[in-house]
């Protein structure tokens, strides 16, 4: 796809839009972009390559670009294979190409691809810079955003941000999406990089202090316009702030009883006036896209069956994914259901107590295989407690 970023600076990546799960695990139903940049000037850099399911496209898009010239330096922010996969590749077309990474990135691309690094490498720290010419490459490092030898550039003739995954959104570039940036790169965010809050404070204060015109990241478009909107929501994210009020209501449901509940609960929710009421069957939908949900809004209600004396099992992952990407400072509420000793409302409570700043509000509701008129004062009284915190 043709994008125009400058006379200087080429886009030169590729779609994939026959990937059936990104990572293995991320549904991409619009596809994604493994973003590839070429800098033309007396020295020609190149910033990453691509997956290498999108090798024979890139090559193509890069020599139509180099014109007969050669790539004199690549630029590896990223080792993940999504954007290493074809510096094998690279080496064989360019073999006097010198590579730029620091020493973390050079001790592990041994580990990912046969490359023979001997007298091919510079390594850069915080704070160098790279001369192309005109064009002037000034490295930052992002330790654990979210691997340990992501290192982002910043480009300060033309005020680029060559921001690695940052800023990343799944999604075709050929692709417009309604839903926009912001619903997407959310998914991303939290769900590839959710965990790493802090490294990715830390890079945005180093980014504070540079004048961004232009972020080119690694996957989804280009942003040039209205810069400190997609910085805003990183800070928000990042710092684990709500994004908005609102209400997760999560269900894990056998024979669709718990579901029946946290529908009449949302309603409950929707009478009482809370903004945004979101109700999720995690059997059935997308986790990552539930993830997101449960860190855009403040607050969360889990229903859970109880399950093998535990929580059915989806609830169970869900928990799991919430823990590991560091879910907290929120306010959630329980529902369990159970037709014998039920066993749910203690396993989430217990996984929920892990977390940092979690406040889990009073009164947790325990029905007994289905919903009755008498649980209603519990459920109720749960919804006064949720509306109100
Ligand atoms: Fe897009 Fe972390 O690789």
């Amino acid at each position: 796809m043709k994008i125009e970023i400058s006379e200087a600076v080429k886009y030169i990546g590729v779609d994939d839009k026959t990937i059936d799960l990104f990572e293995s695990q991320y549904v991409v139903p619009e596809g994604v972009s493994y973003n590839s940049y070429l800098i033309m000037d007396e020295k020609v850099a190149l910033m990453d390559t691509v997956d290498a399911r999108g090798m024979k496209e890139w090559e193509s898009n890069l020599m139509e670009a180099l014109g007969g010239r050669k790539v004199d330096y690549l630029v590896i922010q990223h080792l993940e294979p999504d954007h290493a996969g074809s510096i094998g590749r690279l080496v064989e077309l360019f073999p006097d190409v010198t590579l730029v990474g620091n020493a973390k990135t050079f001790a592990m691309l041994p580990q990912f691809f046969d490359i023979d690094l001997e007298g091919r490498t510079m390594t850069v720290a915080e704070g160098d810079t790279l001369s192309l010419g005109s064009h002037m490459l000034n490295f930052v490092m992002a330790p654990m955003v979210h691997w340990p030898e992501v290192m982002v550039t910043y480009e300060s003739s033309e005020k680029i941000l060559f921001s690695a995954d940052g800023f990343g959104k799944f999604g075709a570039l050929d692709y417009d999406d309604p839903e926009g940036w912001a619903c997407e790169a959310r998914r991303y965010y939290f769900n590839i990089v959710g965990k790493y809050g802090a490294p990715v404070q830390a890079l945005l204060k180093k980014a504070a202090g540079l004048d961004i015109q232009m972020i080119c990241p690694l996957h989804g478009p280009i942003l040039k316009e209205n810069l400190g909107y997609y910085i805003g929501m990183y800070d928000t994210w990042s710092s684990y702030k709500p994004e908005n009020k609102g209400v997760l209501v999560a269900f894990a449901s056998i024979h669709g009883n718990t579901g029946k509940a946290a529908e009449r609960f949302a309603e409950m929710l929707r009478q009482r006036g809370v903004e945004k009421v979101v109700v999720s069957d995690l059997a059935r939908e997308d986790m990552a896209e539930v993830i997101e949900d449960a860190f855009r809004y403040d607050r969360m209600v889990l229903a859970g069956a109880s399950y093998d004396g535990g929580v059915f099992p989806c609830m169970q992952d869900f928990l799991h994914h919430l823990q590991s990407k560091a879910y907290q400072n929120r306010t959630v509420g329980i529902i369990e259901n159970g037709s014998w000793g039920p066993t749910a409302g203690r396993t989430m409570k217990g996984i929920l107590e892990t977390m940092k700043n979690v406040t889990i509000v009073d009164p947790m509701v325990t029905i007994k295989s289905t919903m009755k008129d008498t649980d209603l004062p519990a459920m109720e009284a749960l919804a006064d407690a949720i509306a109100g915190a």
